[in-house]
């Protein structure tokens, strides 16, 4: 197995005789010649196979060939300018590895839910692939621009004693002799810690909420990168969001330009998108809101209709923010102008995607923080860790929270977060 060849370095070896290893997508054939088309992952590789040059056993296999079989082929490397990777393979010698008789996906129309029953057979079609590859950049991208600034990666645990957002979507578990333990909401409040030693972290990994909503940008699991500054303030981490975010699209579209044209992406809408992003003040946005028309009154979160609104406001994403405390999560920094709102923002993508960050400066104020804590019911004796942050050295220091599965969403274009991730899990939906 060492020697792999995968159909991405075909271009370096014109002229000479290699085996490959793939699935079928395509196999037809007409009087003495066939054609059948291989993918592995790294790319596709239409196969020449004419009749008069191979022997009678190989004719007939190709001939025989069906939708996702495996397959092992052996030829001649051809340069040919209409071929999608420059070449093509003048194919001698076949074996068949595994059989595929009947595969579930057809090219034609099947119903949703069939596909996503069958989504360790639907993750080999084009569109697909080209998904989960610009997610891979995505991904990427968020480590690559953390590391050129010298943020630390800290891993939050997924197992916690603490309700990180909002006791309303939380999955529980019996831990030990100790009680009840969460999944994960958020990294943040460990996160609050890990600033304190290290100034500038991030934390990157799956997220877990029950929502009970079925909505196109909802799942139960889901991935969440999120940075943590010491000393920056809401100002500071909305440019470090909209940097962030702009590095993100702008190095999709300069790395994922084949993957987004199979997804037929409009990619002139994300072009501009760039620092600075429009800022708007809650009060303002309702204003405006209620100005054109939305019956959204003050004081109340903004829903999705409205959020698709406010994306209307400009070709870039925008901010929106100092939010009502209401409506945001407790540890939120108190607004010294405005007391009845925190400095917090979401980011909100055009073209109806909706909120794809949240972020806030921290309420760094012991006393305020604990009555925050009363107020909203939560017990006292799973927040003394996190208040001690505030008893030794309490600090300036905001961060946000980013939803991958939305942004990949975004640069897609695809209408809904379920086809984003590789599997899935949603209210309804735990296999495969
Ligand atoms: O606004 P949220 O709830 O913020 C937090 O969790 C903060 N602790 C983040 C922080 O300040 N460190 O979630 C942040 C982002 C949202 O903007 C959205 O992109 C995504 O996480 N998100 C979801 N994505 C998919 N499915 C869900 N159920 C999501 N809930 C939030
Ligand atoms: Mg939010």
């Amino acid at each position: 197995m060492s020697d792999v060849i995968r159909i991405k370095d075909l271009r370096n070896r014109v002229g000479q005789t290699v085996s490959l290893r793939g699935w079928v997508c395509t196999a037809r054939s007409s009087g003495k010649i066939a054609f059948v088309v291989l993918r592995d992952g790294t790319g596709n590789l239409q196969c020449v196979v004419s009749k008069n040059e191979v022997g009678e056993s190989v004719w007939e296999a190709v001939k025989a060939l069906t939708h996702e079989t495996s397959v092992k082929v052996t030829g001649g490397v051809r340069e040919d300018a209409r071929s999608p990777g420059g070449v093509e393979l003048g194919l001698t010698e076949l074996t068949i590895l595994g059989l595929s008789v009947d595969f579930p996906i057809t090219p034609k129309e099947h119903s949703t839910s069939f596909l996503f029953e069958h989504r360790h057979l639907w993750l080999r079609s084009k569109r697909q692939e080209a998904i989960m590859k610009v997610r891979h950049e995505v991904v990427q991208s968020i480590r690559d621009f953390f590391y050129e600034r010298d943020f630390c990666l800290v891993d939050t645990p997924l197992l916690t004693a603490a309700i990180g957002e909002e006791a309303g979507t939380l999955f529980e578990t019996e831990y030990f002799d100790l009680g009840k333990a969460y999944l994960a909401q958020t990294g943040q409040l460990y996160l609050e810690a890990a600033a304190a030693s290290l100034g500038m972290v991030y934390c990157f990994g799956p997220t877990f909420r029950a929502e009970k909503s079925k909505t196109r940008r909802h799942l139960a699991e889901f991935w969440m990168v999120e940075p943590e500054v010491a000393w920056y303030d809401s100002d500071d981490n909305m440019r470090l969001q909209e940097d962030f975010v702009s590095y993100v699209v702008q190095r999709c579209l300069e790395r994922r330009k084949t993957e987004l044209e199979v997804l037929e992406r409009d990619t002139s809408r994300l072009v501009p998108v760039e620092p600075p992003f429009p800022r708007v003040s809650y009060t303002d946005a309702i204003a405006r809101l209620q100005d054109e028309g939305r019956s959204i009154e003050w004081g109340k979160d903004l829903g999705a209709e409205d959020e698709t609104k406010v994306a209307t406001w400009s070709d870039k994403p925008v901010f929106v923010f100092n939010y009502p405390k209401e409506a945001k999560a407790f540890y939120m920094k108190r607004n010294p102008d405005d007391p009845r709102t925190v400095l917090s923002n979401d980011c909100l993508a055009p073209e109806g995607y909706g909120e794809i960050i949240g972020g806030s400066q921290r309420e760094d104020d012991h006393d305020i923080l604990l009555s925050r804590i009363r107020e909203e019911n939560l017990p006292e004796d799973a927040y003394d860790w996190y208040l001690d942050l505030r008893k030794y050295g309490t600090f300036v220091h905001s961060g946000f929270g980013m939803g991958v599965e939305r942004v990949v969403a975004w640069i897609c274009g695809v209408p809904h977060v379920r086809e984003t991730i590789a599997f899935p899990r949603q209210m309804h939906r735990i296999r495969p």
